[in-house]
C-alpha cells in the first residue's frame, strides 16, 4: 500500500463550465407568487416606490409576464454581473439581496426566458436576455437598445418617478401559465392566480405596503385590443393586525442576550374567533401559529414552531415576530428562495433563556395563549341566544353580530325600517311583523351627510337591536317589557329631538 499524501498532485487543467441544465434546476421550490416576491425584493433594493406585475394576453392566450419598477435601474457596467448566476455585489445593510441568485432562480423556476431591460436615472439603457434553450455555452444575449427603450417606456401607469430609473423584467415561455386560449378558462386562471399573488405579496410585504413606501399593482394587457384591463393593488395583510389583543398583558417582548447578540421575540396573542383575513391568512390560522421571521422588514417565514413546541389548535392565537438583524443573522439560515428560515441549535437555547421585563418566559406566554383560546370558546358558548338581525342591517353588521351572538334556531329575524310616523315618537315596536319602525322625520338628522338607503344608520340600528331584541321574544308583552319600552321611548325621543334641533340650527 502506498503512503497517504496530503496534497493531490495534478498535471494541467480542463475548463468545465457548468452544464446549462444547471440553470433549469435552480429555484425549484418557487411558486409564481414567491418568485415574483423575489423580483420585487430587487426593486425594493433599487429604491422603487411602485411595482407593476403585468400579464400579457394575445389571441386569448397568456404569452408573457412583466414586472416593471421605478427604481434606480441597472448601470451598463453592472448588468452583466446582475445576469450572472451567483454574481454578487456589495450589499448594504438592510439589503434584501444576498446570494446573487434571486432573479435568475425566480425567473427560471417559472419561465424558459428571462429578459432584463433597464434604464438609469440619467437615461442610459441596457438589456440582456437568457433563454434556456440557447444558454448551452452560457452566452447571454444583448438586447437591441431601441427595443430596450421601447419596453421601459411602455405605459406602466406609474404615478410617481420613484428613484428616477426603470427596470423591466420580462418572462417568456412561462411554464406555469395555462396553455389554453379559451378566454373563459384563461379568465378563471387569471382570477385565481392574481388572488394568490395579491395575498402573498400583501403578506410578505405588509410592512412596506402599510408604510406607503411601496405600491404593488397587478394588471392584464390584451395586445389585440391594445388595452390594459382593471388594475388590482396589493393591500397589506398584517399577521399581527388585530384591533385588540386577546389578552391585555400582550404583546410582550422577550429578550435573550448572549455574546453581544440580542434576540427579541415580540409575543402576540390574537383575540379568539377572529374573522379578520389577517388572522385566517392563506393556509388557515391553525397552520399559521408560531414564528414569523422578518429580515429588513420583509416577512420571510410565516408560522410554524421550528421545534420550539408542536402545533396545536389550542395555540392558534400565538404568533411571535422576530426581526433578523445583522448581529443575530448567524443564528439562522435562509433557503435561496428566501421563503424559509431554518434555526440553528443556539436558537432554541436562547429562546428558553429569553425573559420579558416582568421576568416571564416563553412557557408562560404559551400558557397564556392557550388559556386565552379556551376562555374565548367558553364565553361564546355561554352567551344568551338572540333573534337574528334581518332587513335594515348592513351585511357586515349582520356578520359582526353573528360572530358574537348565538341565534335562536328557526325564528324569524328582527327588521329595522323607516316609516313616516304620525307623532313624535322615535320608534314603534311591532311584534306582529317583528319590526322596529323608526320615525322617518328624524332620518336626515341621524344619517347626516351619508346617503340614505335600506341599510343606512348602522350605529343607531345596532344599538336599538341590542336594546330592544328581547321584547320580541315570548308569547306576550309583559308589564316589565312595556315599562322598558316606555322608558326607552322617552329618553330616545328626547335625544333624537335634541339631535334634530342641533342639526337644523347649523
Ligand atoms: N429591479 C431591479 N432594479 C435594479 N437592479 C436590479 C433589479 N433586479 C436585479 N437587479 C440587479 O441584479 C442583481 C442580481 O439580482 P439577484 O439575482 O436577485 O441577486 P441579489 O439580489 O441576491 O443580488 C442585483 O444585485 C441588482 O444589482
Ligand atoms: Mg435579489
Amino acid at each position: 500500500m502506498s503512503q497517504w499524501r496530503e496534497d493531490v498532485p495534478t498535471e494541467g487543467s480542463v475548463h468545465l463550465p457548468p452544464d446549462a441544465h444547471a440553470l433549469d434546476g435552480i429555484g425549484r421550490n418557487h411558486s409564481l407568487e414567491t418568485a415574483l416576491a423575489d423580483l420585487i425584493d430587487n426593486a425594493i433594493d433599487a429604491s422603487a416606490t411602485e411595482v407593476v406585475v403585468r400579464f400579457v394576453q394575445r389571441q386569448g392566450k397568456l404569452r408573457s409576464l412583466y414586472l416593471a419598477d421605478n427604481g434606480h435601474g441597472i448601470a451598463p457596467a453592472e448588468i452583466d454581473s446582475a445576469m450572472t448566476v451567483g454574481g454578487r455585489r456589495d450589499y448594504h445593510r438592510g439589503s434584501l439581496g444576498k446570494f446573487g441568485l434571486g432573479m435568475k432562480a425566480a425567473s427560471f423556476s417559472q419561465a424558459r426566458s428571462l429578459t432584463v431591460l433597464t434604464r438609469t436615472p440619467d437615461g442610459v439603457a441596457s438589456g440582456r436576455r437568457w433563454h434556456l434553450d440557447s444558454a448551452a455555452d452560457f452566452r447571454c444575449d444583448i438586447v437591441a437598445p431601441e427595443f430596450v427603450m421601447e419596453e421601459v417606456d411602455r405605459d406602466w401607469g406609474f404615478k410617481s418617478s420613484g428613484a428616477g430609473g426603470r427596470t423591466v423584467i420580462r418572462w417568456d415561455d412561462v411554464t406555469g401559465f395555462t396553455a389554453t386560449d379559451d378566454r373563459d378558462r384563461v379568465q378563471s386562471f387569471l382570477t385565481a392566480t392574481i388572488t394568490k399573488i395579491l395575498n402573498h405579496l400583501g403578506l410578505v410585504l405588509h410592512r412596506f405596503l402599510a408604510k406607503g413606501a411601496l405600491r404593488v399593482f397587478v394588471d392584464v394587457e390584451d395586445v389585440d385590443r391594445g388595452a390594459i384591463g382593471a388594475r388590482f393593488e396589493a393591500e397589506p395583510l398584517n399577521p399581527f393586525g388585530y384591533h385588540h389583543p386577546g389578552n391585555p398583558g400582550y404583546p410582550k417582548i422577550l429578550t435573550a442576550k448572549r455574546d453581544g447578540m440580542s434576540l427579541n421575540l415580540a409575543c402576540h396573542i390574537w383575540p379568539g374567533r377572529s374573522k379578520l383575513a389577517a388572522f385566517k391568512l392563506p393556509g388557515g390560522a391553525i397552520e399559521r401559529q408560531g414564528l414569523y421571521f422578518y429580515r429588513a422588514d420583509r416577512l420571510l417565514h410565516a408560522g410554524g414552531w421550528d421545534g420550539l413546541t408542536v402545533a396545536d389548535p389550542r395555540l392558534q392565537l400565538a404568533r411571535i415576530a422576530i426581526d433578523i438583524t445583522d448581529d443575530i443573522a448567524g443564528l439562522f439560515s435562509m433557503n435561496p428562495e428566501k421563503s424559509r428560515i431554518t434555526v440553528g441549535p443556539d436558537f432554541a437555547h436562547l429562546i428558553e433563556a429569553a425573559r420579558s421585563a416582568d421576568g416571564s418566559t416563553i412557557g408562560d406566554y404559551l400558557r397564556d395563549a392557550e388559556s386565552t383560546y379556551k376562555r374565548s370558546r367558553e364565553r361564546s358558548r355561554d352567551r344568551r341566544k338572540m333573534l337574528p338581525p334581518g332587513k335594515g342591517f348592513e351585511p357586515s353588521l349582520k356578520r359582526a353580530i353573528g360572530d358574537e351572538i348565538p341565534f335562536v334556531d328557526g325564528e324569524e329575524p328582527v327588521d329595522i325600517r323607516w316609516r313616516r310616523g304620525d307623532g313624535l315618537d322615535f320608534f314603534v315596536v311591532d311584534r306582529e311583523s317583528r319590526t322596529i319602525w323608526l320615525n322617518d322625520r328624524y332620518r336626515q338628522s341621524i344619517i347626516g351627510e351619508a346617503r340614505g338607503g335600506l341599510n343606512d344608520a348602522p350605529l343607531v340600528k345596532a344599538l336599538l337591536y341590542l336594546l330592544i331584541e328581547d321584547v320580541f321574544r315570548g308569547e306576550y308583552l309583559g308589564a316589565k317589557d312595556k315599562d322598558n319600552i316606555a322608558l326607552w321611548q322617552e329618553v330616545l325621543t328626547a335625544a333624537v329631538r335634541s339631535q334634530l334641533a342641533r342639526s337644523t340650527r347649523q
